[in-house]
């Protein structure tokens, strides 16, 4: 029984904060491919909301949550950051508050909620979930599986009692899901890290990071990943809920290369090399929710503006192959079934 069931090799990555919706987890069950949904950021209501409605596609699907431990914060080091960037969030009339805001994303309740209300599958990225989590979870049915980005945090997943693996590979976009935020990820490719991992460790893998296309999902197959997880190639998609302006930086040819950053939320993440990350990269802001919470109002004013110099926009290495299409094309052209 392969750890995702779905008749193609394919998974929706979870992409919280307005790709992940509905529409797309449709179309991409409709494809053959497995969808998630992701739990990040959104309330529990809201969540158990999306969950409700996602019972109506008629396949299994996957809820995505966020696992992190918050990190140490050097005050010092956040109000500097904060004066850094004051400039730009003037721009918007926005004041930064010094104040840095931290939360676990209502882990706990979301957790509850999801062993109230089961769903097939529930992931796990930044961290693992605590040992009663995974019990109750895994008590009512549901598969767990956690991302990791080194052998060493698949060791410790795999320890935890977790029945499968997300292995992200360094060029994947968006947030990288190592464990500690302070960490550099190291370059390595995926398809490595997938081979890596399977040499040491018997479970369940589904790859992700750096699709570019149908080649490349046949070399993690090969790799020994059971399934394939992508999310780049989807944000261009018409059913993604990606905001207007990171559709039209993703296609515009002045953007030229992807980069690790944490200024936007103090987890290292890859996105689209703009001005907002040149200007403050050598910042090496570490806080983690604390930055995200800081910058959430200056990011929201930009993307309202279609301000591209000042918004994060994630995207993993494959970005030039992102197509503005039908997600079920997309999963179909990735799975060689066109
Ligand atoms: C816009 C965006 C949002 C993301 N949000 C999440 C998330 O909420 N949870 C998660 O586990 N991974 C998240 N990721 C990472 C993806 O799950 C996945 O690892 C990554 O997209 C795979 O690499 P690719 O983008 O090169 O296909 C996000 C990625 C992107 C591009």
């Amino acid at each position: 029984m392969p750890i995702l069931d779905s008749r193609l090799p394919l998974a929706a990555a979870p992409m919280a904060g307005g790709p992940s919706t509905i529409a797309l987890a449709r179309a991409v069950a409709q494809a053959g491919g497995f969808p998630f949904l992701a739990g990040g950021y959104q309330s529990p209501d809201a969540l158990a909301e999306q969950i409700a409605q996602a019972r109506s596609i008629g396949s299994d699907f996957g809820v995505n949550l966020f696992a992190s431990a918050s990190a140490e914060i050097d005050d010092d080091a956040f109000e500097a950051f904060v004066d850094e960037i004051a400039e730009e969030a003037a721009r918007y009339d926005i004041v930064l508050s010094p104040e840095p805001v931290s939360d676990d994303d209502q882990l706990g309740d979301k957790v509850a909620m999801l062993v109230e209300m089961p769903v097939p599958v529930v992931s796990f990225t930044f961290g693992l979930p605590g040992a009663s989590a995974l019990r109750a979870l895994q008590s009512v049915g549901t598969t767990v599986l956690a991302t990791v980005t080194t052998p060493d945090e698949a060791r410790q997943a795999v320890d935890s009692g977790v029945n499968g693996l997300v292995v992200q590979g360094s060029s994947a976009g968006g947030h990288s899901a190592t464990f500690d935020p302070t960490h550099d990820p190291r370059p390595l490719d995926t398809a490595e890290l997938v081979r890596r991992v399977k040499h040491e460790i018997e479970a369940p893998v589904i790859a992700a990071g750096g699709v570019d296309g149908p080649d490349a999902v046949a070399r993690l197959l090969e790799a020994g990943a059971e399934a394939v997880s992508v999310g780049t190639l989807l944000l261009r998609t018409d059913e993604a809920g990606t905001s207007v302006a990171h559709r039209r930086a993703l296609a515009d040819p002045d953007f030229t290369e992807t980069a690790i950053t944490r200024v936007f939320t103090g987890r290292p993440a890859r996105a689209l090399r703009n001005g907002f990350i040149n200007r403050h990269h050598s910042a090496q802001i570490t806080a983690y929710p604390a930055v995200h919470h800081l910058t959430r109002s200056l990011r929201r004013a930009a993307a309202a503006e279609g301000d591209t110099d000042r918004l994060h926009l994630w995207a993993g290495t494959g970005w030039r192959s992102a197509r503005a299409d039908s997600a079920v094309n997309v999963i179909r052209w990735l799975a060689g079934d066109e």
